[in-house]
C-alpha cells in the first residue's frame, strides 16, 4: 500500500483566516443557503463599486493590440515612470529606477521577505495586521511579532511597545496605512516618531503599506518615505483597493534609500524579480490609464464607502454586546466583542453566526492570535440594504445567546 505524501511544514503552517472561513461557507452554499459574505475586502463583491470605465478600456486596448506578450522584470516604463511621478506627488524623491511592478502587494511581500530575511530575523508588524505579515516571514525561518495599536483609543500605535520590542533582528518594521483591520490613520507627527525609533537601529527598513492610501477619510494620511531623510522605506500600493481592481493582480514596491544602504537587498530582489519574469502586461496599461486619468469619480466612491462605514458604526451602537472604535480610512469595521461568554472564543463566534444566521464575518484572532481575539472584522462595502439585513441578523443572533 502506498503511504500518503506529505505537505512541508511550511506549507501546512500557512493560514489565512480571510479565506479560511469561506470554506463552511461554501459548503452552506451548495446546501442551498444564501450567505452575507462581509469577510473579504474585494469591493467587486458589491454593489456600486466598479472598476472605473477607462482603466478597463486602456485594459482591453491592450489585449486588441496584442500587448500580451512577456514585459520587462521590473515593470513596463511607461507605468514605472508615472508610478514614480504619483508617489513624488506625495512628497517624496521617487525615481522610475525605485519603481517595481508586482503580481499585487502580495507578491511584493513575498519577494521582499525572500530578499531580506535570515533565519532568526524578525519582522515587526502592528497588531493587529493583515495576515500575510505573519504568514511568509516564518517561511524564511524568520519570525513576526506584533506591535500593539490601543484598542481603546482608535488602535492608535503604541509607541513605548514599539521600542521595547526593537533590536538588531528587526529587519523589517511594518506600517499599514490606512490600516486593516483597524481602519487608523497615523498623523504625520506619529509617523515622525515611528521613523525616529527606526533611525536607532541600521539594520532596519520600514516597510509601508499604503494600499488603502487613497481610502482616507480624516485628512490625515502622509506618505511615510516623504518624511525619511535617513531611514530606507519600501512604499506599497496597488490597483486592488484605491483603483478597484483587485482581481488584476497588480502593486509595486517603491524603494527610498537616501544612504544608500539597500543596493545588495535591492540586487536580490532585482534577481528575484528577474526569476518570475513579470506582472501582467495589459493589466499594467490599465493601471496606467488610472493613475493619468480623472481622479473625480474617486471622491465619489469615497462617500459611498463613509455613507456605508456610518451606517455600520450607528447599527453597531445600537446592538448590546458589540462596540467598536471609529476607523479613519479604508472600509473594515474591527468590533470589539464585549459580551464575554461570547468573546472567549472569537472564531466560534463567527463560525456560529454563520451556521445560524448565515452571515459571514472574520474572527478577530486571524488578524493577531493576541491583539485581536475577542473580535471580528466586517467589510463595509455592501450597499446599505444588504448591511441592514447583515445587522439584523448579527443582532438575533447576540440577542439569542
Ligand atoms: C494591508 C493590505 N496590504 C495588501 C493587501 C493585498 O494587496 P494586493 O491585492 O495588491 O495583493 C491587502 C488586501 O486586503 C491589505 O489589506
Amino acid at each position: 500500500m502506498s503511504s500518503p505524501i506529505e505537505p512541508s511544514d511550511r506549507a501546512a503552517s500557512i493560514e489565512y483566516a480571510i479565506r479560511d472561513v469561506v470554506v463552511p461557507a461554501i459548503e452552506l452554499e451548495k446546501q442551498g443557503h444564501e450567505i452575507i459574505r462581509l469577510n473579504i475586502g474585494d469591493p467587486l463583491a458589491y454593489q456600486g463599486l466598479q472598476t472605473p470605465e477607462h482603466m478597463i478600456s486602456a485594459f482591453k486596448k491592450a489585449l486588441d493590440s496584442q500587448d500580451n506578450g512577456y514585459g520587462p522584470s521590473y515593470g513596463i516604463p511607461t507605468l514605472r515612470r508615472e508610478i514614480a511621478s504619483t508617489e513624488k506627488g506625495k512628497g517624496w524623491n521617487c525615481s522610475e529606477d525605485d519603481v517595481y511592478v508586482t503580481h499585487g502587494v502580495t507578491e511584493a511581500l513575498q519577494i521582499i521577505f525572500a530578499a531580506f530575511l535570515e533565519l532568526g530575523d524578525t519582522v515587526l508588524a502592528p497588531g493587529p495586521h493583515y495576515p500575510p505579515y505573519m504568514a511568509y516571514p516564518q517561511m524564511y525561518g524568520a519570525k513576526t511579532v506584533e506591535y500593539r495599536l490601543d484598542p481603546n483609543d482608535g488602535w492608535k500605535i503604541d509607541f513605548k511597545d514599539i521600542r521595547s520590542k526593537m533590536d538588531d533582528s528587526v529587519k523589517l518594521l511594518v506600517l499599514i496605512n490606512p490600516n486593516n483591520p483597524t481602519g487608523n490613520v497615523p498623523t504625520s507627527s506619529e509617523i515622525d516618531s515611528f521613523i525616529e525609533i527606526a533611525r536607532d537601529y541600521p539594520k532596519c527598513t520600514i516597510i509601508s503599506d499604503e494600499i488603502y492610501d487613497g481610502l482616507d477619510m480624516s485628512g490625515n494620511f502622509v506618505s511615510l518615505a516623504s518624511r525619511s531623510d535617513e531611514v530606507p522605506v519600501i512604499t506599497l500600493n496597488g490597483v486592488s483597493k484605491v483603483y478597484f481592481a483587485p482581481g488584476w493582480r497588480l502593486g509595486y514596491m517603491a524603494w527610498h534609500d537616501p544612504k544608500n544602504v539597500l543596493q545588495g537587498v535591492r540586487d536580490g530582489v532585482e534577481r528575484l524579480l528577474r526569476s518570475r519574469l513579470c506582472a501582467s502586461t495589459p493589466a499594467q496599461h490599465g493601471f496606467l490609464a488610472g493613475l493619468v486619468g480623472d481622479k473625480g469619480w474617486l471622491s465619489e466612491y469615497r462617500e459611498v464607502i463613509r455613507d456605508r462605514l456610518e451606517y455600520s458604526l450607528s447599527r453597531i451602537e445600537s446592538i448590546d454586546g458589540i462596540e467598536c472604535q471609529a476607523p479613519s480610512g479604508a472600509f473594515y469595521l474591527f468590533v470589539r466583542i464585549t459580551d464575554p461568554n461570547l468573546s472567549i472564543d472569537d472564531k466560534k463566534f463567527v463560525l456560529d453566526l454563520l451556521h445560524e444566521k448565515h452571515v459571514l464575518l472574520v474572527h478577530g484572532s486571524g488578524f493577531s492570535p493576541e491583539m485581536g481575539k475577542g473580535h471580528f472584522r466586517m467589510v463595509c462595502l455592501p450597499e446599505i440594504e444588504l448591511l441592514s439585513e447583515a445587522f439584523d441578523r448579527i443582532e438575533d443572533f447576540i440577542n439569542g445567546k
